[in-house]
């Protein structure tokens, strides 16, 4: 097993450039298949949930190429409808095939997909809106056998609005009969960035942006090329880096629009910036300030994959703060970890309570999830000492080379095996 070696403390400066966006890229990879043709895919990051979506096409009868940042799809023939176990199990993303495989043949079948531990991540959304558009799902516990004689357009309103049912609802209607009308679709940039994807490739779709997408089926879809846009939580994971361990850094290709939840918090502890051509100029020179409330919502609120690391800067910061977590149902599991470096976190429910300590120590702590494996990375960083950072193949999952990047900002921290 990987483990991050860091010696801290070290205030930050340097420049970084934000890679693609894991959650944009994974539905974008599977509804190339709903086009008989080649997609191409730019700006794609080098991650290990790419590299396990790539498994799955190949499994399909994808023929595919990863160059650089390019990723060429050409999805004209597609052999198989099974995801088999070992990939399914690989991620979360493994269910949003469900919707294409659906769109391009009429069936599908996997495992239940795999992804962070963060609470039970159910598929019950997923279920509701297919079979609204004539899907027959038999479940089995561990596993999903998926038909439709015909997929046919209809009106669906989400009981709660979730990215991946949303994901799989859309690439199911671009290949339905007639009109499908979804209300409060998930509003995540994600889901923009995947529409926008689709009617690049002839897809009709209205609404996009909004809690309401109109989709006119049968879309003649067509080659087409997409740039992956800069992911939005890597860059809120350096903005909170450099909160918590002080300094100044410049980050390029900032999605500044979709961080306004994310900036709004950590102006309140004491982060400041500057908006440069495309990126952003960020300094913090002080203590972070606590913040008595904050509480995760879907989008536009403040993003539940920020958590863990907004959790990382209270737990240095003067006063007393408190996160609800209102998404997942166990996602604070890293508070344990912070804990064993000092961190004064009281977890009750769906609450952490944190009082701020003035410095974290080194400590040999272990990732649980991707972004909570992020979070004690940069608490190392911010920490007096040396922290092992342990299962870091979480963090391979959603980023290309943390260590890379804070390296180049200026923290002393190799990866080893
Ligand atoms: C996506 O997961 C992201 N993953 C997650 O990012 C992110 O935390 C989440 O959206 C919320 O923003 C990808 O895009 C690959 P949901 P997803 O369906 O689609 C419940 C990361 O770190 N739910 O919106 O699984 C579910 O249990 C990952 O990059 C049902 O009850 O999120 C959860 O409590 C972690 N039934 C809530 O909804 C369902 O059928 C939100 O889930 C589906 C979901």
């Amino acid at each position: 097993m990987s483990f991050f070696e860091i010696q801290g403390s070290t205030p930050l400066s340097g420049q970084v450039r934000i890679h693609g966006s894991k959650n944009a890229v994974l539905p974008m990879m599977a509804a190339t298949i709903l086009h008989r043709g080649t997609t191409i895919l730019t700006n794609v990051p080098r991650i290990l949930d790419v590299f396990w979506m790539i498994g799955i096409l190949k499994t399909l009868g994808c023929q595919v190429w990863f160059e650089e940042d390019v990723l060429t799809i050409d999805a004209s023939v597609v052999t198989s409808t099974i995801i088999p176990q070992y990939l399914a199990e690989k991620m979360r993303s493994s269910i949003i095939f469900l919707g294409p495989l659906l769109g391009r043949c009429n069936k599908a079948s996997l495992w239940y997909p795999g992804g962070c531990s963060i609470g039970s991540r159910p598929i019950d959304l997923h279920a509701e809106v297919l079979r609204a558009m004539g899907a027959k799902i038999q479940e089995d516990g561990e596993h999903l056998d998926v038909t439709a004689e015909t997929l046919s357009g209809c009106t669906f309103s989400f009981r709660f609005a979730s990215v991946g049912a949303t994901e799989n609802a859309i690439m199911c209607a671009v290949n339905a009969n007639g009109k499908t009308v979804l209300n409060n679709v998930a509003r995540e940039p994600e889901i923009r960035d995947l529409c926008r994807m689709l009617v690049k490739m002839g897809a009709k779709i209205d609404g996009i942006g909004s809690s309401k997408l109109v989709i006119e089926g049968n879309s003649q879809l067509h080659n087409s090329s997409f740039r992956v846009p800069p992911d939005r939580i890597v860059a809120a994971t350096y903005l909170s880096a450099v909160t918590v361990c002080g300094g100044r850094i410049q980050l390029c290709e900032v999605p500044v629009y979709d961080l306004r939840a994310v900036l709004a918090v950590l102006q309140k502890c004491g982060c400041r910036f500057r908006k440069r051509k495309s990126g952003l100029d960020v300094w913090c020179y002080q203590r972070p300030w606590a913040v008595p409330y904050t509480k995760t919502q879907v989008y536009p609120g403040f993003p539940t994959d920020v958590q863990s690391l907004l959790m990382t800067v209270l737990s240095k910061a003067e006063g007393v703060s408190v996160i609800e977590e209102t998404i997942f149902e166990a996602r604070f599991h890293t508070a344990l970890q912070l804990q064993r470096m000092g961190a004064d976190i009281q977890i009750n429910h769906s609450y952490a309570q944190i009082r701020g300590v003035v410095s974290l120590h080194g400590a040999d702590v272990t990732a649980m999830d991707l972004r909570g494996g992020a979070a004690l990375t940069i608490a190392g960083v911010s920490a007096e000492g040396k922290t092992i950072v342990r299962a870091v193949e979480h963090v391979f999952r959603g980023y290309e080379s943390l260590e890379r990047d804070l390296a180049a900002m200026g923290a002393n921290i190799v990866l080893k095996q």
